[in-house]
């Protein structure tokens, strides 16, 4: 059977670093207040010249160049965001374009946090129905366009930047063992909307609008949302928590991940965490997370790696990758 296999992985931040010292005196908050609670540090911020574009290019760029390919070896661009550079068209065709890329075709998902582990399993999709041989899986995000930079409760909590996969169709035999995506899960329930959302949009205000959420009851429902949906692609894929080698949860809040990992039964040493440098990057985080654990040696060929991310919508959902 044909298997969506990783190929390639790169990850691309923005220049400028923002410490969460650097809020003090913009918001009534501290260092510490920030760091209690969500475990973020610092967060890098987009300057003028820095778009999900130019984000999303620069990390399909470096995945491409850890994959010894090249954009004409590539049939299809999923670009996972939020924050699109224009209402249309789809960024993921304005990355095409700037990868000098005139075959093949490019579209963007929208499952605001959700949306890579949304893109992954979408990519692997099209793969495995022989759509697509190459696929260029990005998570690129700007949120610090769309803060409301006077609230406390939200801005101090995201950041930007842009991670990319390269998946390509290889052989498995449908064992466990193959390299490759695995088992996925996929939820959403619009019931939850007011509890994260943007208060603009082209159809509704004709503005963009700013981010708002109800932090505390985004947090109660997020470790069940999560560990359901990770138990379901469990039991898909046959497996349970001891079987993983490491836990790549989106990175949205210290204490959600810690207590997800917990709940679930799976060791502090296997869950990569990246929140402390980079804030919550919705789409980003988890291939940003991802990118930040293969460059340092941890994950390595063939180790079993478990993705996992909730969002606005609420969206939620769980990618089993053999690396
Ligand atoms: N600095 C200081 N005080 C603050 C700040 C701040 N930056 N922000 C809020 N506070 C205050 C509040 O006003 C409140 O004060 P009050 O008690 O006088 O009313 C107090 O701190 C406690 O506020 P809570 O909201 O109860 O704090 P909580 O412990 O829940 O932490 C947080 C807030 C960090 C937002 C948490 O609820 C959280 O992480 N929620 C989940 C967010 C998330 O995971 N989002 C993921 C999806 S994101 C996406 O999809 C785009």
């Amino acid at each position: 059977m044909i298997r969506s296999v990783v190929r390639g992985i790169g990850a691309a931040l923005p220049r400028r670093i923002m410490k969460n010292a650097d809020f003090e005196g913009m918001v009534e908050t501290s260092d510490e207040w920030i760091a209690q609670r969500t475990g973020i540090r610092q967060r890098h911020i987009a300057a003028d010249d820095e778009t999900t574009a130019s984000l999303g290019e620069a990390a399909a760029r470096a995945a491409l160049d850890n994959a010894g390919l090249t954009p004409a070896d590539i049939d299809l661009i999923v670009l996972a965001t939020s924050t699109p550079n224009n209402t249309f068209p789809a960024t993921a065709v304005e990355i095409q374009n700037r990868l000098g890329m005139h075959h093949g075709f490019a579209f963007d998902m929208q499952a605001v946090c959700s949306g890579f582990v949304y893109a992954v399993t979408t990519a692997d999709l099209y793969i495995r129905g022989g759509l697509a041989r190459r696929v260029l899986v990005i998570g690129s995000e700007t949120f610090s366009r769309i803060l409301d930079w006077n609230d406390r409760s939200t801005c101090v909590l995201f950041g930007d930047g842009a991670g990319a996969l390269v998946l390509e169709a290889g052989e498995g035999s449908g064992a466990i063992a193959d390299r490759g995506v695995l088992a996925a899960s996929l939820r959403s329930d619009g019931v939850h909307k007011d509890k994260l959302f943007v208060d603009g949009g082209p159809s509704t205000t004709g503005t963009v609008g700013h981010l708002r959420m109800e932090g505390r009851e985004v947090f109660k429902h997020a470790v069940g949302m999560i560990t359901d949906v990770i138990e379901a692609t469990f039991s898909q894929a046959g497996i349970t928590a001891d079987d993983l080698d490491w836990f790549v949860p989106h990175q949205a809040n210290k204490r959600i991940i810690d207590a997800s990992a917990k709940k679930l039964g799976i060791a502090e040493p296997k869950v990569v965490v990246t929140v402390d440098q980079h804030g919550n990057t919705s789409a980003a985080s988890v291939p940003l997370a991802l990118a930040a654990a293969v460059s340092d040696g941890r994950i390595k060929r063939g180790d079993l790696v478990l993705l996992e991310a909730m969002g606005g919508g609420f969206t939620w959902g769980a990618v089993l990758v053999r690396w």
